[in-house]
């Protein structure tokens, strides 16, 4: 492979996506961020710089679906694999396409990647699916109206409510809004009609679509107006065809599909749709972009009907047994097996809280649990809740939701063996063992379970709720996976500096 350099600088800017202006933070000046566009194995070097000031915060970045083999550090989990990235400095990530398909970057620092500090990675691979036009990302996203840090604030006060309602709903960073529904006393600039995403189509054509929900807290439900979809990835899982109208999208996660413009002639236009779940809090759910064939007006709005498929109003997934990997791996029997409650409460000062595994998670951003473990350091205080799951080769994750609300669960380093997922608890089934869906987030629903498993990756990983609220709540773990391989591991030390950067930032900041 070759090397594809980008360089990152992360700001603050004001910006109207929607025509309500708000305080965001950016990538290279934009929201979403610059696509980083790779071929499979190529190593991808990002020199990301923090310039946010005005006041100065810090900053790091993830490559959410990546495996970061033998190089956990180029993670960039605060606390976990790295130091925050101070103001006004800068770190070199350097890392390799492992898998292809569609994923994402985003700031890893609070709920930072809410704000704007995110966007898409295309890796091309191999594909049996044939197609004429690779669209690109459509990244759809949730929107909020405050800025994220007074959200965060909000709900971690004394008696602060942990839900949070979105405003608005984009599509490329786009959609209208209506500037009346404003609150009396909001002086915010607001446009009407600020504009929507347009797709072009060539008629006839078969195209690819990448979905994205990078989004803070909703389930996106997608559709095309008159077209079917045939879903050919999941996270970076090629996966055997199959048609849907709508495809559901947690937090995190990605859909690749493929739509042929055979709707009608080419002068045709139809709505593009997605919807937050009915289980997602939100004041205005429903996105829309313009979807036109090589010759039809495109300074008109489409005017077709959206598909009438009920919302099953549970924010789950579609059926595991639909979605079967292209390339199968059965799954071993497990080495180890851990099971994990989620739950929801509120501390001694009132403050509402999610733990997972009977933990509410602080990490220490001073003290990277990579980099203790690196040093054979493997006691750690329960707040960071660490778990250590030594030599084993393979370990089964069951999580018991016992929460009314559904989340995505996302493991960093790994692809995992989604098993079973469902209301209530496990009955011990596995959905096709011979060849179980894999992917990097996977929802759990309310008061439901989830049972995955993965193949240790030696490192440091974080496994989390991607709703930015509940992760900044507390809702994270961090997994040791075969301590003593990491032992061997030699942190670079462009990662090591982050930590000394950081203590003289602090030692003047905090
Ligand atoms: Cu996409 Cu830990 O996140």
């Amino acid at each position: 492979g070759v090397t594809r350099t980008f360089d990152f600088t992360i700001s603050r800017g004001f910006l109207a996506p929607d025509g309500y202006q708000r305080p965001v933070l950016l990538v290279n000046g934009a929201f979403p961020g610059p696509l980083i566009e790779a071929n499979w194995g190529d190593k991808i070097i990002v020199n990301v710089h923090n310039n946010i000031t005005g006041p100065e915060e810090p900053t790091s970045m993830h490559w959410h679906g990546f495996l970061q083999q033998g190089m956990p550090w180029e993670d960039g989990a605060p606390g976990v694999t790295q130091c925050p990235i101070s103001p006004r400095k800068s770190l070199k990530y350097e890392f390799v396409a492992s898998l292809y398909g569609t994923a994402w970057y985003h700031a890893h620092y609070s709920a930072q990647y809410s704000a704007g500090v995110q966007g898409p990675i295309i890796v091309h691979g191999p594909t049996k699916s044939k197609y004429d036009i690779d669209i690109g990302p459509i990244i759809l996203s949730d929107w909020y109206h405050l800025a994220y840090f007074d959200i965060i604030k909000g709900i971690l006060l004394p008696g602060g409510n942990p839900r949070v309602f979105s405003d608005n709903n984009l599509i490329n960073g786009k959609m209208n809004f209506d500037c009346s529904t404003v609150a009396a006393g909001d002086n915010t600039p607001c446009t009407n009609n600020a504009g929507l995403s347009k797709f072009k189509l060539q008629t006839g054509k078969k195209h690819r679509l990448r979905l994205i929900n990078s989004g803070a807290d909703g389930v996106q439900r997608f559709s095309i107006d008159g077209h079917t979809m045939t879903v050919i990835a999941e996270d970076l899982t090629p996966v055997e065809p199959y048609n849907t109208p709508v495809v559901t999208l947690g937090v995190g996660q990605r859909t690749d599909v493929l739509v042929t413009a055979n709707a009608g002639g080419p002068k045709s236009a139809f709505w593009m749709r997605s919807n937050l779940t009915s289980c997602t809090s939100a004041r205005q759910p429903y996105a829309l972009a313009a979807v036109y064939y090589d010759q039809a007006d495109t300074s008109k709005a489409p005017t077709s009907n959206a598909w009438n498929v009920p919302d099953p109003g549970n924010c789950a997934n579609s059926d595991l047994s639909i979605s079967k990997p292209l390339y199968p791996m059965a799954v071993p029997d497990p080495a180890f097996t851990q099971t994990m409650v989620i739950d929801f409460f509120r501390n001694a000062s009132n403050i509402a809280l999610w733990r997972l595994g009977g933990v509410s998670a602080r990490v220490d951003l001073s003290s990277p649990s990579l980099f203790d473990v690196n040093q054979g350091n493997l006691s750690f205080p329960i707040e960071q809740n660490v778990l250590n799951f030594g030599s084993n080769s393979s370990v089964r994750i069951v999580v018991n939701n016992k929460s009314p609300t559904a989340h995505p669960m996302h493991l960093h380093g790994h692809n995992f063996y989604v098993l079973h997922e469902g209301d209530g608890d496990w009955d011990g089934s596995i959905v096709r063992p011979s060849n179980p869906m894999r992917r990097d987030v996977q929802q759990v629903r309310g008061g439901g379970h989830l049972v995955i498993q993965f193949d240790a990756n030696p490192g440091v990983w974080p496994f989390h709720c991607h709703i930015a609220w509940h992760a900044a709540g507390g809702f994270l773990s961090v997994f040791v996976v075969e301590p003593d391989k990491v032992q061997q591991m030699h942190i670079p030390d462009t990662i090591q500096q982050t930590c000394r950067d950081w203590s003289a930032w602090t030692a003047v900041n905090v």
